[in-house]
């Protein structure tokens, strides 16, 4: 089938209280380890591409890439989603060039300016049948050129939701609820260690989730910032040459919680990064000797590919949901 837009996996997300998975995508090997872990497991999925990744690939290459992927996964919804478009013009070569949904961030832009831009976007967007994500409030953290730093960011105001979904039109709408871009969404200072030794980061802001869904009603939500940090990668990197302490993502009990809620989508990129950069360290200490790409980026892909497969079906609940979702 050919990509979709985002309307039915989020209908259908809400409905059975589940999130689609939006996997930042940079290269092949990434898209393939996604793709073959959804094709195997029946999970609908959102390929998503930030401006750095257009800078890096450049459009065409990742257009093709994720339509190769379409080609070879042909049973399950993919979509291609613009993640944290930072302008119309960008939104607009990403509708023009193939993409099927966008984010436009007007998150760092006074409210008002924020609602004209989000429209614009949506009125040239709904034309072509491309969903839009909006979003509100803003995560510490980086993302492209934008930086936030710890303690400049802002929680989304439940007050504000109704208004900026009406007069925007958006189709989903981005929240800060705590989650942040990253490795290092907390600091140790911040977690509490349990009996097991391990620090236990604050919990999100449900409380904040729960006003935002009770102001918008069956509204699909999306979390960024969502990468839990597996420790398991964390280590890795440590153990072979990397230098990554006090990286702690969000618990994926919460991320399960989140997507039983309102939240439809879950943004994930960091973990992905993390299990490629743990396993190629690791085969390099390993394999001095071996320089050819496709031996060590054989195990990272196949690395990401399990990772992909664990949250799809423990932390978003969306495995066996493909034919749903069509
Ligand atoms: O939110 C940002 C995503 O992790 C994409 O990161 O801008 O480095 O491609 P990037
Ligand atoms: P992470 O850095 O937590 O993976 O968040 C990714 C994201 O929100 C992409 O938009
Ligand atoms: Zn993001």
């Amino acid at each position: 089938m050919p990509l979709v837009n985002t309307k039915k996996m989020f209908e259908k997300a809400f409905e059975g209280g589940y999130a689609i998975g939006a996997f930042n995508v940079n290269n092949m090997e990434i898209v393939q380890g996604i793709t073959e872990a959804c094709k195997e497991v029946n999970a609908p999925v959102i390929l998503q591409v930030s401006k750095g990744a257009r800078a890096y690939a450049n459009h065409t290459y990742l257009v093709k890439l994720v339509e190769a992927a379409v080609k070879e996964c042909p049973e399950i919804p993919i979509a291609l989603h613009l993640d944290h478009g930072p302008d119309f013009e960008t939104c607009k070569a990403c509708i023009d060039g193939g993409f099927t949904s966008v984010m436009i961030d007007g998150s760092h832009l006074p409210y008002e300016e924020n609602v004209a831009l989000t429209k614009k976007v949506v009125d040239y967007a709904h034309q072509f049948g491309v969903t839009v994500e909006g979003e509100l409030g803003t995560l510490a953290g980086i993302e492209d050129d934008v930086c936030v730093e710890a303690g400049h960011e802002s929680y989304t105001k439940p007050e504000e939701v109704i208004d900026f979904v009406r007069r925007t039109g958006v189709d989903s709408l981005a929240i800060a609820i705590g989650t942040s871009h990253g490795a290092y969404k907390f600091t140790p200072e911040q977690c509490t260690l349990n009996e097991d030794g391990v620090l236990v980061p604050p919990e999100l802001r449900f409380d904040i989730l729960k006003a935002v869904s009770a102001e918008l009603g069956n509204f699909p939500i999306v979390l960024h910032g969502a990468s839990s940090v597996p420790q398991n990668y964390v280590e890795m990197v440590n153990t072979y040459g990397g230098k990554m302490p006090n990286a702690i993502g969000v618990p994926e009990s919460q991320l399960r919680k989140a997507a039983e809620l309102a939240v439809c989508k879950i943004n994930i990129d960091s973990d992905l990064r993390l299990a490629m950069t743990g396993t190629v360290r690791k085969f390099f200490t390993e394999h001095p000797d071996k320089f050819d790409p496709r031996e060590y980026l054989k195990p990272a892909r196949a690395n990401i590919k399990e990772l992909v497969k664990h949250k799809l079906v423990n932390v978003l609940g969306c495995a066996g949901k493909a034919d749903e979702c069509l």
